[in-house]
This record gives structure tokens, sequence and C-alpha cells, in this order.
């Protein structure tokens, strides 16, 4: 790898213990997947903030990269913790899990990481442009960053997305490369797909035909003539989640798909294949269930719009989690609608999600409009779900 002189400056520790140690990662990075170089980055987003995926030994890195010095470089964002900063005892969380959750934001807020906990940096206020680069951790929000933002980024882990926000840079391989983002197979859809959770079931059904493949292709999507925001991070989220995929081209919807010609090789999805994807992921009866969830990706301003017009006068009658950033939900306290929704009996979970929040085991059995938080749902907290749209969903925790 060629380093700048300010980069060497970096390794040789003339900046600091911490971007030493973040500079040390990077380059060890760019030497095993043969970056020729850094490039800056003006955006990040770090995962693993939940203290029941860091545990004791992640808190310790993170104090340590903070009395090392560690100041960020870029503007950074944190993925969600593992619970509602500011109502965890609403939410039944354990004093103990609260007081270190509290511990790792005091140790990122301390390297200027913006505390946001959230998996939709894109919609609080960290939203780099066309082009950029960026270095995100956080499967959904990296698919979203990369194919309808247009921006490049790799897949980062925790520690590299910290280290690319402690020195402002990331190598370059991978999807920051022009070469690696060409389609390499077309998928035309050739079904009908207007809410998040069918989108949900596209991100699925192809997701495992590349697995069962065993290439992991870029694909061009072709046959889909709208999709709003929500229903992309739906699909972000589950074709990540699925397939593992961090790049995608949308015919007519993302910014590179106009410039490109999709390849000849084609792979058609049909309705019903959509239908038996959204089958696969109810495993429960309706009448088994006991907590809903709404969320996974955190819901936008406008999902917690239609929320409150849903809920407004009515009662739930199970538990009931609204997952979203604190920037949206503060939107909606402002707006009424978290008086309408909590007045319901719904809880909002903010700075957190079902996933990485210390709930194993605590239900039987979830309803939800994502696909992803089916499959987190029952291979982490081990809940049988039930997949539907977004109303019905709510109408779920209204029986
Ligand atoms: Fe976000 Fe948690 Fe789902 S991080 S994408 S709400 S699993």
């Amino acid at each position: 790898m060629q380093l700048t002189p300010f980069e060497k400056e970096l390794l040789s520790g003339q900046h600091g213990r911490a971007a030493r140690k973040a500079m040390e990662i990077l380059d060890a990075l760019g030497t095993i997947y043969h970056a020729r170089r850094m490039v800056p980055v003006t955006s990040v987003q770090i995962s693993g903030v939940s203290y029941a995926n860091l545990g004791e030994a992640g808190l310790q890195f993170l104090t340590e990269m903070a009395d090392g010095g560690g100041k960020t470089r870029a503007l950074t964002t944190l993925n969600p913790a593992g619970m509602d900063i500011e109502n965890w005892q609403g939410l039944g969380i354990d004093p103990d899990f609260a007081r270190d959750q509290e511990r790792v934001l005091h140790a990122f807020a301390r390297m200027g990481v913006i505390t946001t906990c959230s998996c939709t940096p894109y919609l609080s206020g960290n939203l780099p442009h066309f082009g950029e680069h960026i270095a995100w951790a956080e499967s959904s929000a990296v698919c979203y960053a990369n194919s309808v933002l247009g921006v490049c980024t790799n897949r980062e882990g925790g520690p590299s997305a910290l280290a690319a926000a402690l020195t402002g840079l990331t190598p370059e391989y991978g999807f920051h490369l022009d070469e690696n983002r060409l389609p390499t197979l077309t998928v035309r859809v050739n079904a009908q797909l207007h809410e998040t959770h069918h989108f949900g079931a596209l991100g699925k059904i192809m997701g495992e035909k590349f697995e069962q493949s065993g290439v992991k292709p870029v694909p061009y999507i072709s046959g889909i003539p709208e999709a709003s925001v929500e229903c992309l991070k739906s699909f972000c989220a589950s074709l990540a989640t699925y397939g593992g995929n961090a790049l995608f081209h949308m015919e007519g919807i993302t910014p590179e798909a106009a410039t490109l010609r999709p390849p000849d090789e084609t792979l058609t999805i049909h309705q019903d294949e959509i239908e038996q994807a959204a089958r696969s992921l109810t495993i429960a009866s309706s009448s088994e269930v006991d907590f809903v969830s709404l969320g996974c990706p955190h819901l936008s301003i406008r999902e917690i719009a239609r929320l409150a017009e849903l809920l407004e006068g009515k009662h739930v009658t199970k538990e009931f989690w609204i997952t979203t950033a604190r920037p949206t939900k503060q939107t909606a306290d402002r707006m009424g609608y978290t008086k309408i929704i909590e007045d319901s009996g719904a809880k909002f979970a903010t700075d957190t999600c079902c996933v990485v929040a210390p709930i194993k085991g605590r239900f039987n059995a979830m309803a939800t409009d994502s696909a992803k938080a089916c499959y987190y749902a029952y291979a982490k907290n081990r809940f049988k779900t039930v997949l539907k749209s977004f109303d019905e969903v709510v109408q779920e925790a209204l029986k």
C-alpha cells in the first residue's frame, strides 16, 4: 500500500495511540485485500453498539481508544444500542445492562461519535451524496448506501468502521472501485410489489437463490416501476440478510442503473415465489402472537404518521414495540403522533431494536412487516414469526 506522508504519521503514532491503532487496522485490511492506497471518507456508521454483543472486552477496546486520544475525522453515527436510552425501565431492561450500555455510549461520545443509535443514518442527517466514499457498517444501511444513494462503501465491521472514523480513511478495494460495481446478473421481477413486506420477500427469495448458487452477483433488477424509501429500506435489509449482498442496481430507481447495461444472464422472479417467500416467514398462528414489532429497519416519520392514523382512539392488546431513531421520535413528539401511539398502549423503543435488545425468550411469537426481523427473531431470540403488511401488523396488535 502506498501511504501519504500524513498516513505514515498516523501509523507511526505521531497523532496519538488511538489513531495509530486505527491506522494499523486499516493498513492490515488494505494489505489483505490488495488495496493500492487509502481514500478519504466523508461519512462513517459504526455497528456493534449493544453491550449484549460487545461484552466487557469490546467495551474495554472502546475505552482504550477513547483514552488514547481517539477523535473522529469524519461525520460518524452509531447503530442501535441494546436499549432505549431514556426509557429502558419502561421496556423491562435490567439495570446492570443499562449501566454497561451507558458506558459504551459514553466511550463513543468521548471520541466525537454522534450517538444517534439508528440503523437508518440516512434518515437522521448522515446522508452522503452520490459518488462519495464512506465507511459504513450495518448490512441494511450499507446496501441502501451503495445502491439507493450511489455512494461507495464496503460492508465494514465495528472495528474497521471505528478505524475509518478516527483516521477519515478507508482502504480502496471492493465497492470503492468502479469495476466491482458493475452488474453481473439481470433479475427480472415479474410480480406486483406494493408494500414493505413484499419487498422483504423479494430480498429473501433473491438472497436465497444467490446463496444456493454459491456466487454473490451484483444484481441489475428490472420490472419494478416504483419503490418508496420505506420499501427500499425493507428490501435492502432483507437482501443483505438472506444473500449477504451489499449492492444492487434497480432500473429507473437507483442512480447508477441508468449508466449500466443489463447483463445477458437473467433470473426471473414470479409472483408465486414472492408469495411463497412471504408465507415461509409465517411460522406461528395469529392466536400465538404475543409481541408485535414495527421498525426493522428503523421507522421513517411517514411510517410513524401512518401508525398514528391506524392507532388513534384504539387500544392494543399485545406488547407492541415501535423502533426508530431518536430524531425521528422527536419529530413524532412535535407532531402529536407519539401521544396518539402511546395512548393506544404501544411503546416506543427508541435507539434500539428487537434484535440487539436483550429480550431472548421473553416472547413466544412476533408479528412484523420485516423479513429481516423474522430471520433474527427466530435465529437469535427463538421467537416464532408472522410476516404481514404494515397495516395488518397493526391490526394484529389490536386483536
Ligand atoms: Fe435495524 Fe435492528 Fe433491523 S439494526 S435493520 S432494526 S435488526
